[in-house]
C-alpha cells in the first residue's frame, strides 16, 4: 500500500512531507494514535479524526500479506499489556433480524465507537473478530496509567454503545480486561498471524471475563484491579470458574470512577510508612506557611520526576498543620482532562459542595450557592460559576450578557474573588496539584492567583513534573522547591519501614537500595515484591513495569542502546558498549548523550 496515495484519496496530501520525513510507511500506519498525529503536525482535530477513522479502517480490513511466519519474530519484546476484549451482546439473535446490509451498518457503527474511544485513549485495536474486538493498552506505546485507561475505555464504550442510534435497535455490549507480561511480535501486517503475535494467559484471560460478564458490564482480572487501586467503584464478583484456567480467577466488576480526586490518595493511600528524610523541604514548607498565615502570601513551586514523592510531602504538610484553624483547597489536574477549560477549579468546586452522583440539577444548584455564599459572591459571580457548571441559574442569579472572551475573564475573576473571599474566613492552603496536565484557561487563572496570593493570607503550592517549566520562577514570594532522589540512609530507612517486622538481609537492602537509584516509589515497589514473593530483588514489579515501559518507550530509537546497556549491567565501560552495540560511534554518542542528557 502507498502511504502517499492514501493519503491522497483522504484528501489530506498536505501532511504527505511530514509522513515520508517521519518514515511512516504501510508498516507502522496502522498503529498510529491521536498522540502521534499530533507529533506530525496535524493541528486539527477534524483531520485527526479522519485519519484515525481511516486508520481503523485499515484495521478492520487487515488484509492481505500472507504470514510469513506466525512463530515470534526476533524482535518480539516481553511486555506489560492490559488487554481489553468486548463483544456485542446478542448479536447472533441481532444476525437474524437484520438484512446483512442493515447488519454490517450496525457493527460498522459499533466498530467506529470502539475505535474512537480507544485512539482518544492511544490504545492499539488489535484485530477485529465479527463483533469482537481486542484491543491493547501498553503497546505499540506504554503509558505509566494503561490499566486505567483500559477501564475507562471499557466504561465509555459500554456507555457509547448503548447510545449509538443505527438501524433503531439497541445496542449492549460487554467487556473483560486483564494485564499481564505477554511477548509481542510484529504486531503489523501479520494477517492471521496477528493472534499468534501476543503470546501468553493476558488475553485469553480478558475474552474469558468478557464472556462471563453481565450485558453492560465491566469486568477486570487481578493484576489490573491491583494497577487501578481506588480509581473505580468496583463489585466484587468473587472467584470465578474460567474455562481454560485450572484454579478459580477473582473478578471484578467496575461499577464507575470513585470520587476519590487526589490520584495519590487513590493509588497509593492506603497504607502510608512514616516519612523519610525530607527535613529540609518540611522546614522550608513550613516557614513558607508561617509567613502566609500572617498576610505574606506566598508560592511554592515543587518539582521533580514521577514517584519522587511531590505528592507524600504535601499531605505531609497538611499532617503538620492539622491543629492550625485554616482552611485546605485542593485542585487535581489530569491527563485526561486537558483539553477541558478550568477542569480542576470545577472539579474542586463540585467536591467541596458536596455533589452526589444522583442529586438534581436544582440540588446541585442550591449546593452550589450554599458552598459559594461562604465568601459572599456577588451575584453575577454565582450566575457565572453555576454556569461553567452547567446549573441553570438563571431565575435566581441573571447570567449577565457577555462575549466569550470577556465572560471567561469574568469567570476568572469571579474565583479569584471566591478565594480572596475564603482568605477574609482563614488563612488557606492551597495545593495545585500536577501542573504538568494543566489546561491552558486554568493556566491564565494560576497566573493572576499568582498575582493576587502575594497580599493574601494564602500559601499556594504547585507540584509539576519535570517537563513543565514553571513560568513564575523569579516571580516576588515565589520559591521553587526540587525533590532530589533519597540518599542511601534514607533508602534504608524507608525500606526497613516498609519490611514492618520483617528483617530482610542486608544483602538484599543494599540491592532495593541500589537498583531503585532513590525514586520512593521505586524503593516502595520492589521493597514490597521482594516481600511478598520472598525471592531476590531481580525482577520489575508489575506495578512498575507501565511507568518504566513509559520512560522507555519515550526515548524512541535511543530505547536500543539503554537495552543492550541493561543486559550488561548496572555498570559497564564505553568499550563494552560499543563493542556489543555494534553502532557507528557517532550514533552512540548521540544515543548515550539524549539517554543522560
Ligand atoms: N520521603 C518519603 N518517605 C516515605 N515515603 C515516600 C517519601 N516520598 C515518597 N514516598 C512514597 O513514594 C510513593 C510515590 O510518592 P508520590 O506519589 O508522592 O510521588 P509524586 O512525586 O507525587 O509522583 P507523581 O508525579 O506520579 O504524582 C508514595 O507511595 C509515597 O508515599
Ligand atoms: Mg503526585
Amino acid at each position: 500500500m502507498d502511504v502517499a496515495e492514501w493519503l491522497r484519496g483522504l484528501g489530506l496530501e498536505q501532511y504527505e512531507p511530514a509522513f515520508r520525513a517521519n518514515e511512516i510507511d504501510e508498516r507502522v500506519l496502522p498503529s498510529l494514535t491521536a498522540e502521534d498525529l499530533k507529533d506530525l503536525g496535524v493541528i486539527l482535530v477534524g483531520h485527526r479524526r479522519r485519519l484515525l477513522d481511516a486508520i481503523a479502517a485499515l484495521g478492520a480490513a487487515v488484509p492481505a500479506t500472507p504470514s510469513r511466519d506466525p512463530t515470534v519474530r526476533a524482535d518480539a519484546q516481553r511486555r506489560q499489556l492490559t488487554v481489553m476484549f468486548c463483544d456485542l451482546v446478542g448479536s447472533t439473535e441481532l444476525a437474524g433480524r437484520l438484512d446483512p446490509e442493515d447488519l454490517r451498518e450496525v457493527i460498522a457503527a459499533y466498530h467506529g465507537a470502539v475505535a474512537d474511544l480507544v485512539g482518544n485513549l492511544d490504545g492499539f485495536v488489535a484485530k477485529y473478530m465479527g463483533d469482537g474486538v481486542l484491543v491493547y493498552f501498553g503497546y505499540p506505546r506504554a503509558h505509566e496509567d494503561d490499566a486505567e485507561r483500559a477501564v475507562r475505555a471499557g466504561l465509555g464504550l459500554i456507555d457509547a454503545v448503548g447510545r449509538l442510534d443505527v438501524k433503531s435497535v439497541e445496542l449492549q455490549a460487554r467487556v473483560g480486561i486483564a494485564t499481564g507480561l505477554v511477548v509481542v511480535g510484529d504486531l503489523i501486517g501479520e494477517g492471521s498471524a496477528q493472534e499468534q503475535s501476543v503470546v501468553g494467559e493476558t488475553p485469553n484471560l480478558a475474552a474469558r471475563l468478557q464472556a462471563l460478564a453481565e450485558p453492560d458490564a465491566v469486568v477486570i482480572a487481578a493484576g489490573t484491579r491491583r494497577l487501578v487501586g481506588d480509581l473505580f467503584e468496583v463489585h466484587d464478583l468473587g472467584a470465578l470458574e474460567v474455562k481454560g484456567i485450572a484454579v478459580p480467577v477473582p473478578a471484578w466488576q467496575v461499577l464507575r470512577p470513585s470520587t476519590v480526586a487526589s490520584r495519590f490518595e487513590a493509588l497509593r493511600g492506603s497504607a502510608l510508612t512514616k516519612l523519610v528524610g525530607r527535613d529540609e523541604e518540611i522546614d522550608l514548607l513550613l516557614r513558607r506557611w508561617a509567613r502566609a498565615k500572617a498576610g505574606d502570601g506566598q508560592v511554592v513551586l515543587i518539582s521533580g520526576e514521577p514517584g519522587i514523592g511531590k505528592s507524600r510531602i504535601v499531605a505531609a504538610l497538611a499532617e503538620r498543620l492539622h491543629a492550625e484553624a485554616h482552611l485546605r483547597l485542593r485542585y487535581f489536574c489530569s491527563p485526561y482532562h486537558q483539553d477541558s477549560a478550568l477542569y480542576p477549579f470545577i472539579d474542586q468546586l463540585g467536591r467541596a459542595s458536596g455533589f452526589a452522583r444522583d442529586d438534581s440539577a436544582a440540588a446541585k444548584l442550591e449546593k452550589l450557592e450554599a458552598q459559594l455564599a461562604r465568601a459572599a459572591p456577588q451575584d453575577e459571580d454565582v450566575a457565572l460559576l453555576a454556569d461553567r457548571l452547567s446549573l441553570p441559574a438563571w431565575e435566581r442569579h441573571p447570567l449577565p450578557n457577555l462575549g466569550p472572551q470577556r465572560k471567561k475573564e469574568r469567570t476568572l475573576e469571579a474565583l479569584i474573588r471566591q478565594l480572596e473571599g475564603l482568605a477574609r474566613l482563614q488563612p488557606v492552603m492551597t495545593v495545585f496539584e500536577d501542573a504538568h496536565w494543566i489546561d491552558p484557561t486554568s493556566r491564565e487563572l494560576l497566573d493572576l492567583a499568582i498575582e493576587r496570593v502575594r497580599s493574601l493570607p494564602v500559601l499556594l503550592i504547585v507540584s509539576s513534573r519535570p517537563e513543565f517549566q514553571p513560568p513564575w520562577i523569579g516571580q516576588p514570594k515565589v520559591s521553587m522547591l526540587t525533590l532530589n532522589r533519597l540518599d542511601r540512609s534514607d533508602r534504608t530507612d524507608l525500606i526497613e519501614q516498609l519490611a514492618g517486622g520483617k528483617a530482610l538481609p542486608d544483602e538484599i537492602i543494599a540491592q532495593i537500595a541500589d537498583r531503585t537509584d532513590g525514586v520512593p516509589l521505586f524503593v516502595e515497589e520492589l521493597t514490597k515484591s521482594v516481600l511478598e514473593s520472598g525471592v531476590t530483588p531481580l525482577g520489575i514489579p508489575t506495578s512498575l513495569h507501565d511507568s518504566l515501559m513509559a520512560r522507555l518507550d519515550r526515548l524512541g530509537s535511543v530505547r536500543r542502546v539503554a537495552q543492550t546497556g541493561a543486559a550488561i549491567g548496572r555498570e559497564f565501560s564505553y568499550e563494552l558498549l560499543h563493542a556489543v552495540s555494534r553502532l557507528p560511534e557517532d550514533e552512540l554518542q548521540t544515543d548515550l548523550a539524549r539517554l543522560v542528557g
